[in-house]
């Protein structure tokens, strides 16, 4: 099994993150911590707890920053809502938050555990796991892995540049591409074939339990947005990939390579400048995600929302 702290910003595909994650056997859900991106941090707690309230997920969630190390805060309501959760009506939260800080949760986790067994999945802004890192630079030999969503080398969606969690705080991604751990990097080139074709939504659908129901809220709320905003004629569930690849790794293929975050640039900062060759003349630093299997994706996902609707 894989142990994992799944540190998000629900967030529609975050939401789907954390429901793959509790219900499928092959994964430990250790936690789940927050951190500001898709909207306020008060938001996107709330609705961590109301995502755990309607799939019957109990494990801590701790809420983290209130917005990015340096730079002014971006939230995404043209895609997530005024909630950022928009589309299902939100269950009243069930369980308290955990007291501890995010920052300080992950760090108690990490030290606590066998070194090299709890994998950091971050689907948000990096503000969390760099404060991690900086206040206990310890864990970063003690992490298994990193496997993040953020990120592209074809292509942006906040700017032509420029992914969201990346570009919502980009120096905090860059400390933690340039960590001395290893990085998985799951970036729009992968997550934009993830997308939830009205096949899967009907797949879910038939499912028939308020789990599945509040699944289909969801990704009715996404698909109208990205196709709104972003042209898509069916949404991208970015984050979920993440755990799909703990779930089976055969979900994506990866290559290696050096990836840097532009942290000056005029047009292009929040970039994730990556070098497949060695054009820069820098070692390799990070697995990108290339190219996904669809079928898989979506088979264990509507697999685990099953599972959990059956408890
Ligand atoms: C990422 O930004 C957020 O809007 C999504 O939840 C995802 O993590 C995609 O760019
Ligand atoms: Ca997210």
């Amino acid at each position: 099994t894989e142990r994992i702290i799944l540190d998000c910003d629900p967030g529609h595909d975050d939401a789907l993150a954390m429901i793959l994650a509790a219900g499928n056997p092959g994964i430990e859900l250790i936690a789940v911590t927050t951190c500001a991106g898709n909207q306020t941090l008060a938001k996107v707690t709330r609705n961590a707890l109301s995502v755990c309230a309607i799939a019957g997920i109990d494990v801590p969630v701790a809420a983290g920053c209130q917005g990015p190390m340096v730079r002014p805060q971006m939230v995404a309501p043209d895609i997530h809502g005024d909630s950022g959760l928009d589309g299902p009506v939100l269950p009243a939260p069930v369980r308290e938050l955990d007291p501890r800080h995010a920052v300080d949760l992950i760090i108690d986790e990490v030290m606590a555990a066998e070194p090299g067994t709890i994998t950091l999945v971050p689907t948000g802004p990096l503000t969390n796991i760099a404060l991690a890192m900086n206040k206990e630079p310890r864990i970063i030999e003690r992490v298994k892995q990193v496997v993040l969503m953020g990120g592209g080398y074809t292509r942006g969606n906040r700017t032509p540049a420029a992914e969201f969690n990346i570009i919502a705080d980009p120096e905090a991604a860059q400390a933690v591409f340039a960590g001395a751990w290893k990085v998985v990097m799951v970036g729009l080139d992968l997550t934009h074939q993830a997308t939830a074709d009205a096949e899967v939504v009907e797949r879910i659908a038939a499912i028939d339990s308020p789990l599945s129901e509040f699944v289909v809220e969801i990704l009715k709320f996404f698909g109208k947005t990205y196709r709104e905003h972003q042209g898509f004629d069916a949404p991208p569930v970015h984050d979920l990939c993440c755990v799909a690849w703990l779930v089976d790794p055969k979900v994506f293929t990866t290559r290696s390579a050096f990836v840097a975050v532009e942290l000056t640039g005029t047009w292009t900062t929040g970039m994730t400048v990556t070098d497949f060759e060695f054009l820069l003349g820098q070692a390799h630093n990070t697995d990108v995600a290339v190219q996904l299997d669809k079928p898989l994706l979506w088979d264990m996902t509507v697999d685990a929302i099953a599972a959990l609707s059956a408890q």
